[in-house]
């Protein structure tokens, strides 16, 4: 039995808790195993959800869960940085493993969350953190390998992309559009994360960093988010054959330094990125061997995600039932921490 501690109920937290239920047989023949969830980590025990959970799997005490020596896998579903950050760290000091959506703490706090994992013996699995539901991470790490990675592009975002989206197809008011998202469950607690940008500037650091085999310093990228947007820009792009998307762009330079930024860019509308809608994301990626790659999928929202976050799961307890050791998984505990004023 692989027992998993969840930190977090929110839209993902609840889509995991369903998945892993309603899957429980497919998973045991899949595995051999049960996984079970041992406790799941609230503000609140007594408030109503959406899914029915047995009473005695809520706590409201974090020290219920790092200290459950029945617990293996700690998954952090709680998102932002703090406690997420320091709940990850106490985690990994006990001896769990740790499969997270976090994507701002593993584009900020990456290079050191890799290294006290590498120091405590355990894995960090963040699948679910970029794309949603495109198993984009696990693509880098291990199908596309044997490439360099020249150029990875496109569209991470799902809520910025569903309210452009609206205002494109349905001249929908900005505002609206993003009531709307946030009443789908696309958007962050704070949506000022999605609109800046910020969320597609942790996504892209995170896959630059896969790319490039470096760490990157988030916080000097240029980030540009869609406030500004509004529908007569929209229109104009029409009429001049463009779709407007908020990209997010990781390129290696012919000097091998990089170019990373976030913003809105015309589409021209015969390119395939500019039909990519609504929650939908996209990734394009150039590997030397391989050449282009594209994937696309829901880049939010319950299921896709808790789709990502299970697979996660079930690999790390497919690792401690084999004892498996992936060098793979970790592979970015090596990289220097680069500034983009160095490319
Ligand atoms: N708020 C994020 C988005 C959720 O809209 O893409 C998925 O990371």
């Amino acid at each position: 039995m692989i027992g998993v501690g969840l930190l977090g109920f929110g839209t993902v937290g609840g889509g995991v808790y369903q998945i892993l239920k309603s899957k429980k047989d497919y998973i045991k023949r899949k595995l051999g195993e049960d996984i079970v969830i041992k406790k799941i980590l609230v503000t609140d025990i007594n408030k109503k959800r959406k899914y029915c959970v047995d009473k005695f799997l809520l706590t409201d005490k974090f020290e219920d869960i790092v200290n459950d020596s029945s617990i293996h896998v700690v998954v952090e579903l709680i998102g932002g940085e703090e406690p997420s950050f320091s709940y990850i760290k106490a985690a990994i000091k006990n001896k769990k493993h740790i499969v997270t959506a976090n994507k701002l703490i593993m584009a900020k706090h990456g290079e050191e969350i890799f290294r006290l994992a590498e120091e405590n013996g355990v894995k960090i699995y963040y699948e679910g953190s970029v794309g949603g539901g495109i198993p984009i991470i696990k693509t880098l790490n291990e199908s596309l390998v044997a490439n360099k990675i020249e150029k990875i592009y496109g569209i991470l975002n799902g809520t910025t992309n569903y309210i452009l989206t609206q205002m494109t197809e349905k001249k929908m008011d900005f505002k609206e559009a993003l009531k709307e998202a946030q009443d789908l469950g696309y958007a962050e607690s704070d949506p000022y994360f999605d609109v800046s940008g910020l969320d597609s500037a942790y996504k892209i650091s995170i896959l630059s960093s896969l790319s490039y085999e470096t760490f990157i310093d988030v916080d000097s990228l240029y980030v540009e988010g869609v406030e500004k947007i509004e529908l007569e820009d929209i229109e104009i792009a029409d009429e001049l054959g463009y779709v407007i998307k908020l990209l997010a762009i990781g390129k290696r330079l012919e000097d091998e330094s990089l170019d990373i930024r976030v913003h809105p860019t015309f589409v021209p509308k015969n390119n395939p990125i500019s039909r990519i809608n609504g929650v939908y994301n996209v990734v394009q990626i150039h590997g030397d061997n391989v050449g282009e790659i594209m994937m696309y999928g829901q880049g939010a929202g319950e299921m896709p995600t808790a789709s990502a976050v299970v697979a996660d799961i079930i690999e790390v307890a497919k690792n401690i039932k084999y004892n498996i050791s992936n060098g793979l998984i970790n592979n970015l505990q090596d990289h220097r921490l680069i500034s983009i004023e160095e490319v």
